[in-house]
């Protein structure tokens, strides 16, 4: 078995019932606009069902880590995570 190359960033965002009242179509729309603008190509969006903290929503997990309540200007800071865990 073999590590993926070109994936090396996973961004699962929850689109369930709860995460969509808390607005994460807007929130999944601009972080995709966003990394096509930063052209970051090692990186993947992944729509999840719900995640079970719909009250803490929207709920995204970048590499791993959970986030809560997360939105549009959190985008730098969220991106910047994947900077970092880069090297
Ligand atoms: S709807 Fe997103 S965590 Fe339940």
């Amino acid at each position: 078995m073999k590590p993926a190359q070109t994936q090396k960033h996973h961004i699962f965002i929850c689109t369930g019932k709860d995460c969509k009242k808390n607005g994460c179509e807007g929130l999944k729309s601009d972080l995709k606009q966003s990394l096509k603008n930063r052209n970051i190509k090692t990186a993947r969006l992944i729509k999840t069902k719900c995640m079970d903290y719909c009250k803490l929503g929207p709920n995204l997990v970048v590499n791993g880590e959970l986030l809560h309540d997360c939105k549009s200007e959190d985008i730098p800071a969220i991106l910047e995570r994947l900077e970092i865990q880069k090297s």
